[in-house]
C-alpha cells in the first residue's frame, strides 16, 4: 500500500495540520511504503518572498522530523526537486475541463480572501493531481478542506485511464472523522491563512496567549453548555484521554465547566504531547546542511519512482518518437 500526502511550507504548521495529515503519515511509517513531501511549487501560489519560502521549506523539514518522521522508512523530499512532476501537469491539463476546475471551492475561497486570481493558482488542483498519480499512491491522508481536490485527482485519472489505456492507480483520500477539520481560535477551520492556529511549536507566553484567545461564550460557569458548539471543546477532546473527556463532557451538560480552568488544561496537554519535539526541531533547524542532505536524498529517491511513471506516460501520449 502506497501512503502519499504533501504539505505546503506557507507559514507554521498547527495542531489541524497535525491531526489532518502528520499525524496519521507518521503512524503508517511502519506498515507502508510512504511518501512524503513538502510542497514548495504550491506554496509559490501564496508566498512571494523567497527568503521566506526557503525558510518554510526547512522548518516544515524539521517539524517532520521532530515529530518523529524517520527519512529511512520512508520518502521526503521537496516537490521542486522532482520536476517531473511538471511536465505531468501539462500533460494531465490537457485533459482537464475548465468545468472541473471551476467548480473548486477552494480557488474561489483563495481569490475572496485576495489572492490573485493567477492561472497557477486556478492550476493548483492539477499539479496536485500530479503529485499524486506521478507516485501511484493508494491512499492519500488529508483534512476535509483537500476532499474537493482528491475528487479532482481521481476524476483526471480515471479520464486519462479511459482515453489512453490503465496507466494510473486511482487514489483514495483519507480523511478521519474525529479530526476532518480541526477548528481555529475563532472556532473556523484552523488555516494558516486565516490567522487562528495554534502552531506545534509555539511555547511558553507566546502559547499561552494563543490559548487563552479561544473564543468561548459568555455562559456562566454553573449554566449547561452545548459541547458541540464549543470549539473549546473540541480542540480538548483532541488531546485528553477518554475517561477525562467523559467527566468534562459532564460538566458541560450538567454545569459547571469552566473556560479558564479548561483552557489552562489544555495547555499543560500540549506541552506534554509537543514539549519533547520542540527541542529536537531546535536541534535539527541549528544544522541546515544536515536537512539539505536528508531531503536531497529523499528527492533521488522520489526521482526515480517519478521516471517510471512519467515513461509509461510520454509513451501513452505520443511523447516517444
Ligand atoms: P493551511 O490551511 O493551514 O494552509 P495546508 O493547506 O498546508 O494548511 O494543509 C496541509 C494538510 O493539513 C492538508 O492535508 C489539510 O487538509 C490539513 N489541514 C489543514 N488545516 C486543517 C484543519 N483545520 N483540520 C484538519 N486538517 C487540516
Ligand atoms: N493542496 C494540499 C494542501 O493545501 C497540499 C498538497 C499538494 C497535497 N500536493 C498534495 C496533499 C498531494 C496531498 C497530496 O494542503
Amino acid at each position: 500500500m502506497k501512503i502519499l500526502s504533501g504539505i505546503q511550507p506557507s507559514g507554521q504548521l498547527h495542531i489541524g495540520n497535525y491531526f489532518g495529515m502528520m499525524q496519521t503519515m507518521i503512524s503508517n511509517m511502519e506498515s507502508s511504503e510512504l511518501y512524503v513531501f513538502i510542497v514548495d511549487l504550491h506554496a509559490l501560489t501564496s508566498v512571494h518572498d523567497r527568503d521566506k519560502l526557503a525558510a518554510g521549506t526547512l522548518e516544515a523539514a524539521a517539524d517532520f522530523l521532530a515529530l518523529g518522521l524517520d527519512p529511512d522508512k520512508c520518502i521526503f523530499w521537496v516537490q521542486s526537486d522532482v520536476p517531473e512532476v511538471c511536465e505531468l501537469t501539462w500533460a494531465l491539463s490537457i485533459l482537464t475541463p475548465m468545468g472541473l476546475l471551476e467548480r473548486c471551492h477552494s480557488y474561489k475561497d483563495k481569490v475572496a480572501k485576495g489572492l490573485a486570481a493567477s492561472h497557477g493558482l486556478f492550476s493548483y488542483p492539477v499539479l496536485m493531481a500530479a503529485d499524486i498519480l506521478l507516485y501511484q499512491a493508494d491512499r492519500v491522508p488529508v483534512g476535509k478542506d483537500q476532499k474537493q481536490h482528491l475528487e479532482v485527482a481521481r476524476d483526471i485519472a480515471m479520464k486519462f485511464n479511459n482515453q489512453y489505456g490503465d496507466t494510473f492507480v486511482i487514489p483514495e483520500p483519507a480523511i478521519s472523522e474525529t479530526t476532518a477539520t480541526v477548528p481555529g481560535l475563532d472556532g473556523q477551520k484552523m488555516s494558516k491563512s486565516y490567522g487562528n492556529t495554534i502552531p506545534i511549536f509555539s511555547e511558553g507566553k507566546q502559547l499561552k496567549k494563543r490559548v487563552m484567545a479561544i473564543e468561548t461564550d459568555a455562559t456562566p460557569v454553573d449554566d449547561p453548555k452545548n459541547p458541540d458548539n464549543c470549539n473549546l471543546y473540541q480542540m480538548m477532546n483532541l488531546f485528553a484521554t477518554r475517561e477525562r473527556m467523559a467527566e468534562i463532557n459532564g460538566l458541560y451538560v450538567n454545569g459547571g465547566a469552566a473556560y479558564g480552568y479548561l483552557k489552562l488544561e489544555l495547555l499543560d496537554l500540549l506541552n506534554d504531547k509537543f514539549g519533547a519535539a520542540r527541542q529536537k526541531k531546535k536541534e535539527y533547524l541549528a544544522d541546515p546542511e544536515m536537512l539539505r542532505q536528508i531531503l536531497k536524498k529523499g528527492g533521488d529517491k522520489a526521482r526515480e519512482k517519478a521516471t517510471v511513471t512519467l515513461d509509461l506516460v510520454r509513451e501513452r501520449i505520443g511523447l516517444k518518437y
